[in-house]
């Protein structure tokens, strides 16, 4: 092919086309050798039968048929670097053009080392450690034969009922924007031919993180001016940063589906902003235009979809069944199904899959490239970096060396808690658990025992508990939420510690000695309603693989903790959404709504009647081992005009 190819450039060279790109040229041609429905099939990513899970079920396809007739673009979710290197053979050796297959993953905060969840990783505020962790995912994840990683996520939320926070960056845009442009230069590179890039994926297109009520995939509806200035620049800074490929939303954006909206891909993404990757849909996203109610069947959620120039169908394949009819129809252009599809065709050429489909993969590199000790390093690095200090009365941590440790709770023993959502290749045998961090830094110290699970009481474990608090000089108790209750359709009604934990909380501070908690968690919590209880409080998210060193790294003191919230943590439920950037209004609350409890008489301010706006830890927050005073400021005189 190559051969043909370079005669093709110079011939072209030499008639006056140079001023098209050897991509373009390259793709031209291809093209021009093309059937339509080669072409749709370009446009269609399917998950193979043994893939990993990350939708609904769908209709059984045989891909291999689908392959050997070069019906197929991309390839979703396979498990195995054997099993993407025998698909792409199958497409290279078997198909009529040889076509390379794209293969993609939800590599989301790291690949087989995992790094704390996105959450996490941005209270460090340290852009070149996020970026690294990037890098060190992309290295992973190609050597497994993956080029392209959907990620990141840039939704913007100040909601943290919504389960899928635990990705994102936090409520401010300013910060999700140097955080998505951050992760897209280390996914992608200075060059996207080099075989350790990776496509980024700026998702979810759009404002998926303000559903109504916290609840995932529910109605998004807002001003264009709130989007603009609250949504928009997280994904419009990962565009400008190169993003090879956006993905289209679940949530329907002022009444149209994400997925089916010309507002959105046409006029914002590709005209204004000038996007000249390729839109992917979320999954199932074009046959849920129905249950959205904009289609009627199949056949016209694809025309909708179509309409507004999606470029790529996931997974449910109704381009194919259906795009041939709706050009002979005259409902689509075959003008447009070629500009779609040569967006996608570029992208493949830019990753130099033309040049050679393996350079991905391969059981060598493979084994070379995955569990390096720079990413071990740095995943325990960004870890503690990501881990914020919400309160130390009385300066309880560090411990002090030779202190009696009783460390307590549903996740001071289980890898899950390390991990969070969007577990990719985690490899559980090689995460270190609270319990093994603690060991490992505090040894023949540490007592362990569960007291409770995590919605549930355990037979005995609170009287566990405090026995072991009463034999210890501290207790420790490892609170929160488990990692599977974070990430996607993971939406909750309350953000406070479950009851069980509560009080086995209680009935450990009845015992007197100083208790420490470590809060692993994928959101903000409400803590107003323990706090009293707490003498030492980190928040430790969900640290990822090297997260019960980090742990013990802060509080054993060999680091001190520096991360800072990108979220509020709410007093209480009824507070949420809550955002450290609300508006003033034309009445600022000072204080409480109810001005005395014996005769009712309020303040007329936009507040609560009894809680204070303000969020329990507000954005910014995070304290250390030490204390900063700052004075002296100095506001720099007025630049002069030359
Ligand atoms: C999921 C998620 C999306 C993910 C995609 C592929 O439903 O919404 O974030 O990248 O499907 O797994």
């Amino acid at each position: 092919m190559r051969k043909v190819f370079v005669i093709f450039v110079l011939g072209c060279l030499f008639s006056g086309c140079a001023r098209k790109t050897e991509a373009e040229i390259f793709v031209d041609d291809l093209m021009g050798r093309m059937t339509l429905r080669e072409k749709l099939g370009q446009m269609s990513q399917f998950v193979p039968q043994t893939g990993v899970v990350t939708g609904p079920e769908g209709e059984p396809v045989d891909l291999d048929a689908l392959i050997k007739a070069g019906e197929v673009g991309s390839i979703l979710n396979v498990k195995t670097p054997q099993e993407i290197e025998s698909l792409q053979r199958l497409a290279v050796d078997s198909s009529r053009l040889g076509i390379p297959i794209l293969f993609g993953h939800d590599v989301i905060h790291g690949c087989n080392v995992l790094f704390p969840i996105n959450l996490a990783s941005s209270c460090s505020w340290d852009m070149d450690a996020i970026r690294k962790s990037a890098e060190l995912a992309a290295a992973e994840a190609a050597a497994m034969g993956i080029a392209w990683t959907f990620s990141p996520m840039c939704d913007v939320s100040a909601d943290p009922r919504w389960g899928r926070v635990s990705e994102g960056a936090g409520e401010d845009p300013y910060l999700g924007a140097k955080i998505a442009a951050a992760m897209v230069e280390g996914y992608q590179g200075k060059d996207l031919s080099d075989s350790s890039s990776i496509l980024a994926c700026v998702k979810h297109f759009a404002a998926y993180g303000a559903p109504e009520a916290g609840r995932d995939y529910n109605t998004v509806d807002m001003s264009e001016r709130m989007f603009r200035d609250r949504y928009l620049p997280p994904y419009k800074a990962a565009i400008e940063a190169g993003a090879a490929t956006v993905m289209t939303s679940f949530n329907d954006f002022n009444a149209i589906p994400a997925s089916a909206n010309e507002w959105l891909l046409k006029k914002l993404l590709k005209e204004e902003l000038g996007f000249e990757g390729f839109v992917v849909s979320d999954y199932k996203a074009v046959t849920e235009l129905i249950a959205h109610g904009v289609a009627a069947d199949a056949k016209e959620a694809a025309f909708k979809a179509l309409r507004a120039h999606l470029d790529m169908e996931m997974v449910t394949g109704t381009y194919l069944n259906h795009g041939e009819d709706l050009v002979s129809e005259g409902l689509i252009s075959e003008a447009s199904i070629d500009e779609m599809c040569r967006r996608i065709l570029l992208v493949k050429y830019e990753l130099g899959l033309f040049d050679d489909p393996f350079r991905y993969g391969g059981a060598q590199r493979y084994a070379m490239a995955i569990n390096s000790q720079a990413a071990f390093e740095h995943s325990r690095k960004l870890a503690r970096e990501s881990m914020v200090l919400l309160k130390n009365e009385n300066d309880v941590l560090p411990l002090d060396s030779g202190e009696k440790i009783a460390l307590i709770g549903p996740f001071a023993s289980t890898p899950r808690a390390m991990i969070g959502s969007w577990t990719a290749f985690r490899d559980y045998d090689r995460t270190v658990t609270i319990e093994e961090g603690f060991n490992a830094r505090f040894p023949s110290r540490v007592s362990v025992v569960q007291g409770c699970d995590v919605f549930t009481p355990v037979d005995g474990g609170i009287s566990d508990a405090v026995r072991a608090a009463r034999n210890a000089d501290v207790a420790v108790l490892v609170l929160g939420f488990h990692g599977h209750l974070s990430g996607e359709a993971a939406s909750v009604t309350s953000v406070e510690l479950p009851q069980c934990q509560k009080d086995l909380l209680a009935a450990v501070k009845k015992v007197g000695k100083p208790v420490v908690v470590l809060l692993t968690t994928g959101r903000p919590m409400a803590l107003e309603s323990v706090i009293d209880d707490i003498d030492a409080l980190l928040l430790v998210w969900h640290p990822g693989t090297e997260g019960g060193n980090a742990v013990a790294d802060l509080v054993s003191g060999d680091h001190s903790p520096s991360g800072h919230l990108t979220m509020c943590f709410p007093r209480c439920d009824g507070q949420i959404p809550i955002r450290y950037n609300h508006k003033n209004t034309g009445r600022p609350a000072t204080g409480i709504g109810l001005k005395s409890f014996d005769n009712i008489s309020k303040s007329f301010q936009s507040c609560y009647l009894l809680t204070p706006n303000s969020p329990l830890y507000s954005f910014g927050y995070g304290l250390s081992y030490t204390t900063f005073e700052y004075n002296n400021f100095e506001m720099p005189k007025a630049l002069d005009k030359d």
